[in-house]
């Protein structure tokens, strides 16, 4: 059975709701009454719920089929991503791509977005270097997440890495432990996480990266069986 995912969190969160009083910030205020994926994406577009609009170049916002069978859902866009616009067409994005090629899921037929939708990074000489959002931004941008499964209703829900898992199924939630697995949640029929293909990118050796591609394919293979 689907319990629908609460879209609205006004009373916590909205400010004018708070009669002056401070209250976290999220970007729940914004999302829009009826959401489609294109107003969600436009709303979104102007979202200033936590501080990483300041530093992002866009929103990069979810793609892919509004009626996938599969979401994928990981932490944030990364360098290119947010140059482009577009969630993983960077490094971790090609990855992404060859391994659901090898688990036999076409990426066309899904939909793939992250948790928080700013690019958080620090500056390195010339480079971007990416940093994990903190508990509060990625709390901050969930209504985005949200209404994207409220408007998809993915049958499968896929969490790359551990912002993501934690972002949807609880600060608890470890990855490492529960790497694909079922695990028992609301969200969608199934649920499912496992790690994030940049950690894949991140192993020093190419022994230990096949390895690791080899196990992310795996868990791709667990989806594509009950697709
Ligand atoms: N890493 C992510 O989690 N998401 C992207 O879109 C790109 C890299
Ligand atoms: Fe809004 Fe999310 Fe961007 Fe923060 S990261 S400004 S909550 S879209």
């Amino acid at each position: 059975m689907r319990i629908p995912i609460p879209q609205r969190r006004y009373e916590l969160t909205d400010p004018r709701v708070g009669k002056g009083r401070k209250m976290a910030a999220s970007a729940a205020p914004l999302v829009p009454e009826r959401p489609t994926l294109s107003r969600l994406r436009e709303a979104a577009a102007h979202c200033r719920a936590c501080p990483l609009w300041e530093t992002g170049t866009q929103t990069v916002f979810g793609e892919g089929s509004p009626n996938a069978e599969v979401m994928l859902v990981g932490e944030q866009p990364g360098d290119r991503e947010d140059i482009e616009g577009r969630p993983f067409v960077g490094p971790a994005g090609r990855l992404l791509d060859e391994a659901l090629a090898e688990a036999g899921i076409d990426r066309d037929t899904t939909y793939v977005t992250n948790a928080v939708k700013h690019f958080k990074w620090v500056g390195r000489g010339k480079r971007r270097i990416h940093q994990k959002p903190t508990w509060s931004e990625t709390m901050a941008c969930r209504p985005w997440l949200e209404a994207e499964l409220a408007v998809v209703r993915p049958r499968v829900l896929v969490c790359l890495g551990a912002v993501a898992g934690q972002a949807l199924l609880g600060k608890q939630f470890r990855v490492t432990k529960q790497r694909g697995e079922w695990i028992d949640s609301d969200l969608a029929e199934l649920v499912t996480a496992t790690i994030h293909p940049s950690a894949i990118l991140r192993q020093r050796d190419g022994d230990a990266r096949r390895q690791e591609f080899a196990r992310f394919v795996d868990d791709l293979r667990k989806v594509a069986a009950v697709l």
